[in-house]
């Protein structure tokens, strides 16, 4: 098993839900890819290099979720691959079924859908993180053109059950989109056996360089692209691809492998940290913590304490963490999710998302811990002095 670098020396960044350091591997890499500077599209030598190297990393993306390299159409990031997995679409049905808790890249999508003439329905989930199977079911009908959840949650870590939600949706006809950004890396799994039409990946959550997403789009299943031009991707996403960005990506899916190892010690990790915190905090509690949950993810409330206040303090003190998605950061109002699970606004303004990687080590968890706790006092004891209690 590799031991990755920092992204800062004496710095400890528990955001990897966020983005992910670029794995040292790859680092060394990019040299030797950067000499395969043609265009995979040229039919002269100079394409040709970069050509194999597009190929054997489409292989092991492909791989890496038990599907066909032909069954994925490279794009510039998971938000790109949620838009096309909706926009690009060609159904006559016209109704969309999303969950409450899907990224942005999807929520917007469908609103933007809604906005154009489409039916929209979200799906509630329980302050476990759980989806409303019976509602979902009663939601699905023959006018259901597709059924969208994500496998992971980006902000709680639960697991959804997608195989079910799968076979729900195609009992009426409808299409199966999976929101995989989250659990590439972070847990096995296999699309086909999940049983879904169409799923989203995204490199930068697993260690690769930024730019390079893919949507899988099962054989049979037909996408109009959103970008037209040149007859990449078998004209379903025109544009000369990222090949350093793809290159890194499949290098990374190449260490499937190594999955449920590292998997394993970020679990032992986030479960010794929320251990502490929750003995060592008062007033401190875990979302959803009876759900299956990703290995890396900790999302916590910690009562009277404001989460965006407590994200400064640490940052200062050298600690990477979040308050929610990273996209609304800067965004006073508190996480979508949290309150679509039914916790409060003033639940969802204290709460922390912590996401661990594979650089993380036990030392890094006492000492984010212990710094968690000076904070938390501080600023408690602020609160209570200007008159707001806790
Ligand atoms: C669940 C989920 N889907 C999609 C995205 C968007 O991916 P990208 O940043 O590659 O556009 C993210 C990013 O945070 C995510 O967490």
């Amino acid at each position: 098993m590799c031991v990755m670098t920092r992204p800062m020396s004496s710095a400890v960044y528990f955001d990897h839900n966020a983005t992910t350091p670029v794995h040292p591997e790859i680092l060394a890499k990019v040299p030797e890819w950067l000499t395969s500077w043609g265009n995979p599209s040229s039919i002269h030598a100079f394409g040709r290099g970069p050509k194999s190297v597009l190929r054997e990393a489409r292989q092991k993306i492909a791989d890496l979720a038990g599907v066909q390299p032909l069954e994925l159409i490279l794009t510039a990031g998971g938000s790109e691959a949620n838009n096309l997995a909706f926009k690009g679409l060609t159904t006559k049905r016209k109704h969309f079924v999303v969950s409450a808790v899907e990224h942005p890249s999807v929520i917007k999508t469908a609103l933007w859908l809604r906005a154009q003439g489409c039916r929209v329905d979200f799906v509630n989930v329980n302050r476990e993180g759980q989806i409303d199977l019976a509602q979902l079911e009663t939601l699905i009908t023959e006018e259901t053109a597709l059924v969208s959840v994500m496998l992971a949650n980006n902000e709680t870590g639960h697991i959804f059950p997608i195989k079910k939600i799968a076979e729900l949706a195609h009992a009426k006809g409808a299409l199966m989109h999976c929101d995989a950004v989250q659990a590439v890396g972070k847990i096995e799994f296999n699309l086909r056996e999940l049983g879904v039409d169409l799923a989203s990946f995204s490199g930068h959550k697993f260690y690769a360089l930024k730019g390079c997403g893919v949507l899988y789009a099962r054989k049979g299943v037909t996408v109009d692209p959103l970008i037209h031009g040149g007859a990449q991707e078998r004209g379903r996403r025109a544009g000369t691809e990222n090949l350093l960005s793809v290159a890194s990506f499949g290098y990374m899916c190449g260490k499937k492998s190594e999955i449920p190892q590292q998997a394993a010690r970020t679990r032992e990790l986030r479960d010794h940290m929320e251990k502490r915190i929750l003995a060592e905090i008062a007033g401190s509690e875990v979302t959803g913590p009876r759900s299956e949950r990703l290995p890396n993810t900790s999302s916590m409330c910690l009562a009277g304490v404001d989460g965006e206040t407590l994200l400064m303090n640490l940052d200062v003190g050298g600690f990477g963490v979040s308050t929610g998605a990273a996209c609304s950061s800067g965004n006073p109002e508190p996480s979508p999710t949290l309150l679509a699970m039914g916790l409060s606004r003033e639940e969802a303004q204290s709460s922390l998302r912590l996401s661990l990687g594979w650089e993380n080590t036990k030392e890094d968890v006492d000492r984010f811990v212990d710094e968690l706790i000076k904070v938390v006092a501080r600023l408690r004891s602020f609160e209570q002095k200007v008159g707001y209690g806790i």
